[in-house]
């Protein structure tokens, strides 16, 4: 039963991958190349990018709850475990870049056969950089283990496609995107009780560096593993999240300061990071991608845009800018979500998601460097 079962996805995968050099070979000139679409997209991260691992972990951090995904129009508004109304960011690209489907869950039963060809997510809510982060959710993927799990599909990739086409596959027509970083100071280095000891021990400057160092590690390993085509979001303005304004009692148009000091010290540290990995690791490309100034952006030039607030969440309930009692079945919601930056007190509605993955995509240098993802792809 087993070796039949094998032999008839082998057979679904050798029609696939016909089917795509055949494109290849006979539509496949320059001009055409748009056409054939991302390879696979491999999403690392924490719930800005989480599709749905969580729903298979005991956690404290969990979004399968209504009004969560109301606008997710892939599952007609039932929640799926993403951390907003509608689409991530994560989704978006894949869309725009070409995929047919979402990058499936790794923890989801789904995560089998031909479907990990157009990418799979291991992104996280609660996770971070280092192993400690989250930790006050008792359950979340860090990204060691992340890459752990992709080094689980890398191997069913040499199944799936022998191990030549695959290692092609993976270096040629793949993207590893990973948005990371958040947590480690909003759960873990900020955190007043369970982080004392290490703000104790540890200065701003050390845990920045022991984040860096931890980065420059997973992101070698990935390589290891064939991924070559990287884009790595920075970290954003977590000082200006309803959450921070409405603990820190705010007015409207300010931020706290610490979080986002950290935030900038640690995005500068890691554009210099991604410029010695571009230039250590042979055939590498690592797309810096400016998500700090891009959502700061919409904060402050929120009308421009066309929304009616970015201080207030959506869904949420607490203070001010309802930004303590995260989004569930008896939290209160906005009437104009898509006129809201920020749908909970964490994270960025569908309508600014969908602004910032169009920058991410096709905008120019300030937003994404040194070439866009439309570029990278193609590239
Ligand atoms: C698995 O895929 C099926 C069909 O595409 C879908 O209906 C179902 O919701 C998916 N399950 C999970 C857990 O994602
Ligand atoms: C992080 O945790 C995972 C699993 O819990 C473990 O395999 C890994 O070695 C840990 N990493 C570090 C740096 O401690
Ligand atoms: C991937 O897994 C194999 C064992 O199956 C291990 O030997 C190898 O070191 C792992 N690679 C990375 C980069 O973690």
């Amino acid at each position: 039963m087993g070796a039949m079962k094998s032999c008839s996805i082998h057979h679904h995968v050798a029609t696939l991958v016909i089917v795509l050099l055949f494109n290849l070979c006979c539509f496949g000139k320059a001009a055409d190349r748009q056409e054939e679409g991302l390879g696979a997209s491999f999403i690392f991260g924490d719930s800005l990018v989480d599709a749905g691992n969580n729903n298979f972990l005991s956690t404290l951090s969990k979004a399968n709850i209504p009004p969560n995904g109301i606008d997710f129009k892939a599952s007609k508004g039932t929640p799926t475990g993403r951390y907003t109304n509608g689409r991530t960011i994560g989704d978006i690209i894949g869309e725009e870049l070409g995929s047919p489907n979402y990058a499936v869950p790794f923890l989801s039963p789904n995560s089998t056969g031909k479907a990990i060809l157009y990418g799979v997510n291991y992104a996280s809510g609660g996770g971070g950089i280092m192993n400690a982060t989250g930790r006050i959710f008792v359950n979340r993927l860090g990204m060691d283990v992340q890459i752990d799990y992709f080094n689980i599909t890398r191997k069913q990739f040499d199944k799936l496609l022998g191990p030549s086409k695959a290692r092609d596959y993976i270096m040629k027509k793949s993207i590893f995107s990973v948005t990371i970083g958040a947590n480690d100071f909003l759960n873990n280095y900020l955190l007043p009780v369970l982080s004392i000891g290490a703000r104790i021990s540890q200065t701003p400057d050390a845990f920045i560096d022991d984040m860096l160092s931890h980065l420059s590690t997973q992101l070698t390993r990935l390589y290891q593993l064939d991924a070559r085509k990287f884009v790595i979001g920075n970290v954003g303005p977590i000082g200006c999240i309803p959450y921070q304004k409405t603990i820190n009692q705010l007015k409207e148009d300010e931020c706290v300061e610490l979080p986002n000091k950290l935030a900038l010290q640690y995005n500068a540290r890691l554009k210099d990071l991604l410029a010695q990995l571009n230039e250590n690791l042979p055939g590498a490309l690592f797309v810096h991608a400016n998500v700090y100034d891009l959502v700061l952006d919409l904060i402050t030039n929120y009308k421009q845009h066309g929304f009616i607030t970015s201080s207030k969440a959506c869904c949420g309930n607490g203070g001010q800018f309802a930004g303590i009692i995260p989004c569930g079945p008896t939290s209160s919601m906005c009437a104009e979500r898509s006129k809201h930056v920020f749908w909970d007190p964490y994270h960025p509605s569908e309508a600014a998601n969908l602004i910032i993955a169009k920058k991410l995509l096709y905008g120019d240098t300030k937003a994404i460097s040194p070439m866009n993802l439309k570029q990278l792809r193609d590239h």
